[in-house]
């Protein structure tokens, strides 16, 4: 069986990386010159997120994977140029690099009906497959504020997404107003960013979040413990304890109460964005209602003159490759078994397409050796029905927990969800067997 790979990110070399030592016949296409994705800072192909001062928010054990540990002279939250150091000797450790096509896009991925893909390439190629692993990635495509504010076509001053922040010119902010919308960890960032040239920095948002700090007591904050298939109450009730001591009411810096439970959102993580709220120098604002000429209208009435604003409003899952009517995502999304196999189209595999409590790396390895264990006959699906039933009660499960938002469709725990992989692989093994026995 050959297998074709789009992408090689962190998530597509995870995967090539099992298939190669499998001794699977198989081709990975990547749009750039050199693998990292996301981490590879101003990449060629456009599609990095990554800006200048980026550091990993998850820490450097959660991230790396397990075969192949980061550098010890590592900082615990390394600079995304480690990051993308260490992707790089990823590739070369495993010795599979000549096994990558780069600055070689997947224009078209369809499926025939024998079950194989035919991949077409933008050097016009077109190619015969038993099976795709997607690992395309899923933050690179900006999603900006929908609708639109009332007035953002007026506004005379500079509107950006995130995405398109790449934070090389230290006078992008000097002397501006700004005001930065969103909670997630892109926000934190550029606010706290801004706030050390702007002249004023407004941090505007529509419901708050739990700042979860990167280290407590000395440690970081996700090595502390795992709690894994400990209940979720329980869960809550730790982490609501330990950010009362180690950070206090969300109200104290000005921000609002979050109307969830700190393990009901992807976290929010940032150590100096609590400090420069206390400093004054970032202000925090509700929800943006409207943009004028000069200025920016908020929820509450209140008004700032704006020079730039930044939209941190996170990204659009797409597939540009697959007819949409086939495989599309929309709201963000796909609902896929157990996050990788779709329930009804075959030999069709998805690679780091979740959103963990923890890094998405040592989960995207465990995906990758599980397609693998599939595509080797060492691995059987359970039947039809009962993998839906999985999966709706996975989904119920999620949406029930996370606060509704298009960046709550794919929500994992760190731990518990490499358990249940485990756990599956081997219930899979044993049908595998079984099926061989008939
Ligand atoms: C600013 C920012 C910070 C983050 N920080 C963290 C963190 O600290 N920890 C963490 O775990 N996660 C973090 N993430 C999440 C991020 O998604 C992962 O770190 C990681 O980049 C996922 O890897 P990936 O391979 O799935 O996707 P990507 O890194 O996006 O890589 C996808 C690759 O696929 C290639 N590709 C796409 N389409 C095609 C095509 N059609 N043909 C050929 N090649 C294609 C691209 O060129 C790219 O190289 C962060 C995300 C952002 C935006
Ligand atoms: N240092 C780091 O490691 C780092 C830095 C940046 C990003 N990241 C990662 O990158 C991924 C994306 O993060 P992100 O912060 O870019 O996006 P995100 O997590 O999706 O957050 C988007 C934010 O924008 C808000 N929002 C969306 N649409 C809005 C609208 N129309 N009006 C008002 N608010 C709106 C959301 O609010 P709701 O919650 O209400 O939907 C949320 O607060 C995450 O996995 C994150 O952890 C990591």
């Amino acid at each position: 069986m050959n297998v074709c790979v789009i992408g090689a990110g962190s998530s597509g070399i995870a995967a090539a990386k099992a298939l190669h030592e499998r001794g699977f016949d198989f081709d990975c296409f990547e749009k750039s010159d050199r693998v990292g994705g996301n981490w590879v800072y101003k990449n060629r192909n456009g599609m990095s997120s990554a800006y200048r001062s980026l550091h990993i928010n998850t820490s450097r054990e959660r991230m790396e994977f397990a075969d192949f540990a980061m550098p010890k002279s590592y900082p615990d939250f390394p600079h995304h140029t480690h990051i993308a150091a260490y992707f790089d000797a990823y590739v070369d450790h495993f010795g599979f690099r000549d096994r990558i096509t780069f600055q070689t896009g997947v224009e078209r991925a369809a499926p025939a009906a024998d079950g194989s893909w035919e991949v077409t390439t933008d050097d016009g190629e077109t190619r015969r497959y038993g099976a795709l692993m997607v690992a395309n990635g899923h933050h690179w495509d900006a999603r900006w504020p929908e609708p639109a504010f009332p007035g953002s076509d007026v506004f005379a001053g500079v509107q950006l997404h995130s995405h398109d922040y790449v934070g090389d010119d230290p006078d992008f902010f000097r002397g501006k107003r700004v005001v930065v919308l969103g909670m997630g960890n892109s926000a934190m960032d550029i606010a706290v960013e801004s706030s050390f040239s702007a002249t004023a920095t407004y941090l505007a948002a529509r419901r708050g979040a739990w700042v979860i700090p990167k280290y407590l007591f000395g440690r970081p904050l996700d090595q502390i413990f795992t709690l894994a298939g400990v209940p979720l109450w329980v869960r809550t009730r730790v982490m609501r304890t330990l950010l009362r001591i180690g950070v206090g009411d969300m109200r104290r810096y000005g921000l609002p109460q979050p109307d969830h439970g700190p393990l009901a959102a992807h976290p929010t993580v940032s150590d100096d964005v609590l400090s420069r709220l206390a400093h004054g120098e970032i202000a925090p604002k509700p929800n943006i209602a409207r943009l004028t000429e000069r200025t920016v209208v908020f929820a509450d009435g209140s008004e700032v003159e704006a020079d730039i604003v930044v939209y941190c409003t996170g990204y659009r899952v797409t597939f540009p490759f697959f007819d949409p009517d086939l495989i599309s995502a929309p709201g963000n999304d796909l609902p896929l078994f157990r996050r990788v196999f779709h329930p009804r189209i075959p030999n069709v595999f998805f690679i780091g397409l979740l959103q963990p409590l923890g890094a998405i790396m040592p989960l995207a390895a465990a995906q990758s050796e599980w397609v693998c264990d599939y595509l080797s006959g060492r691995y059987a699906l359970p039947a039809p029905a009962a993998l839906r039933a999985d999966m709706e009660r996975e989904r119920a499960a999620m949406f029930k927990r996370y606060v509704a938002s298009k960046r709550h469709t794919m929500q994992v725990d760190y731990d518990d969800y490499l358990a249940d992989l485990a756990k599956e692989r081997r219930r899979g093994a044993a049908r595998a067997r079984a099926n061989r026995l008939r």
